[in-house]
């Protein structure tokens, strides 16, 4: 049940039936980006209907690039590799991905923009993206202490070899996307390995990258040329429905045609060695990424403590993975993820708050939190935090408490799964 902005969550007896995903967020900025670039039509089905990949389609139209959309198929005409310049200050909305991977390719074009955000999107860090585009030789400038709006003014790069400070794959797809610009060959070092969507697509769109574990390199001045393709379901809504799976004995979950790239399917892997059980139905490759349908059920919901290179590979999923921590037998520690304080909202003080309304004893930390096992929670009044993964997150926290759960601002989940509660009362219909 829903009013306004608000959503009523009730306890639910089980959670079974099959769901397609809508298209894998961080892969359709991706290949949307690129398809601008490009020469020639690209022609994607299934591509994400969030409002993040919005921002970036209509930033991409104010750069002059013919978009056609109809429901999820969408076509893009490529410019070649130079944008017309925008009139308007370019609304990347509440999408940090369109605001640091596009502020790469205006890097390199010939003319000044503006990348501004809505009042989440202007309080994120960007140093991380100015630095090094700033080391290519962009004239880039944020506020003060480099928040949005982002005044770039673009033109011939120069490679650069660039280690950043944090584990970040905006970050990295930003630089690489600013090498195709570059005179010379531009390498990114990551501390840890981080989602590897940019480099497949660059590949996907004909450009040459070399690779090792945590290192990767584009050499500048390449043409890329239009793809046709399936975006793979996103494995991080799908996440949202794992972890409602795995609070109950009975549940069987299908998720049909998702995205199961390695460095986005850890979820998996924490559940299995949770209890669960994953079944491969179907797996196949599309532009270099594996996509599947699986059958997930559940087992004895143990526990997990996530910290070092984990983190990385499960940014997007650690907020709901604490909101089942209470309904596990040994909690759920996260650690070494400062970077959840800087997502769309601050992740850690938001999932601490909102369980600690339901009930539940939480430890806090600078770099995460400790929700111990074996705890009841019951219904409340819990906060989006005008972010759509804590207003999932709580949702299906919100199934096995006692009580009904009314989420403040659940209209936020528009963000990256505007269907998400219709899905979800179907699986629980069962
Ligand atoms: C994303 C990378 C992650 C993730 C975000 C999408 C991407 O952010 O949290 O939702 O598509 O590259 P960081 O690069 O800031 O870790």
């Amino acid at each position: 049940m829903s009013d306004g902005s608000n959503r009523i969550v009730h306890p639910a007896k089980n959670i079974n039936g099959s769901v397609r995903l809508p298209g894998d967020k961080s892969i359709s900025h991706r290949y949307a980006m690129l398809a601008a670039l490009a020469s020639g039509t690209t022609k994607l089905e299934n591509f994400s209907v969030a409002a993040d990949c919005r921002s970036t389609l209509d930033c991409l139209q104010k750069l002059g690039v013919p978009v056609r959309q109809n429901q999820a198929a969408i076509e893009i005409d490529g410019l070649g590799m130079q944008l017309v310049g925008p009139t308007e200050a370019l609304d990347c909305g509440n999408s940090g991905s369109t605001m640091r991977m596009l502020s790469g390719i205006l890097a390199g074009q010939e003319f000044e923009s503006e990348l501004i955000g809505d009042s989440s999107l202007t309080n994120r860090p960007m140093a991380r993206v100015i630095e090094p585009l700033r080391n290519m030789g962009a004239n880039i400038a944020g506020t003060g202490d480099n928040k949005p709006p982002l005044h770039i003014r673009g033109g011939k790069l120069k490679a650069i070899e660039y280690k950043p400070k944090v584990a970040s794959a905006q970050v990295k797809s930003c630089v690489l996307f600013a090498g195709l610009f570059a005179d010379g060959k531009t390498v990114v070092e990551e501390p840890v390995r981080t989602r590897d969507h940019g480099e497949l697509a660059l590949r996907a769109f004909g450009a040459e990258v070399e690779r090792t574990q945590t290192r990767v390199s584009i050499a500048g001045g390449q043409q890329l040329s239009a793809i046709e393709a399936y975006v793979p379901g996103d494995m991080s809504s799908a996440a949202f429905f794992l972890c409602a799976a795995a609070l109950f004995p009975d549940a069987n979950l299908i998720l049909d045609h998702v995205l199961l790239n390695p460095t986005r399917a850890g979820i998996l892997d924490v559940l299995t060695l949770m209890g669960g059980r994953v079944s491969f139905l179907q797996v196949e490759q599309q532009h270099s990424e594996l996509i599947g349908t699986i059958r997930f059920q559940p087992g004895k919901l143990k526990g997990a403590k996530i910290s070092g290179a984990q983190v990385a590979g499960l940014i997007d999923e650690l907020p709901v993975l604490a909101a089942i921590g209470p309904y596990t037998e040994e909690g759920i520690e996260i650690r070494d993820a400062r970077e959840l304080r800087v997502k769309e909202s601050d992740r850690v003080a938001a999932v601490v708050r909102n369980l600690q309304a339901m009930g539940a004893t939480v430890e806090e930390f600078e770099d995460g939190l400790r929700v111990p096992g074996g705890q009841k929670l019951h219904g409340a009044e819990v906060e989006s935090f005008g972010d759509h993964r804590i207003a999932m997150a709580f949702s299906v926290a919100a199934l096995r408490a006692e009580g009904e759960t009314l989420i403040h601002g659940a209209d936020c989940v528009a963000v990256s799964y505007p269907t998400f509660y219709e899905h979800l009362d179907r699986l629980i219909a069962g």
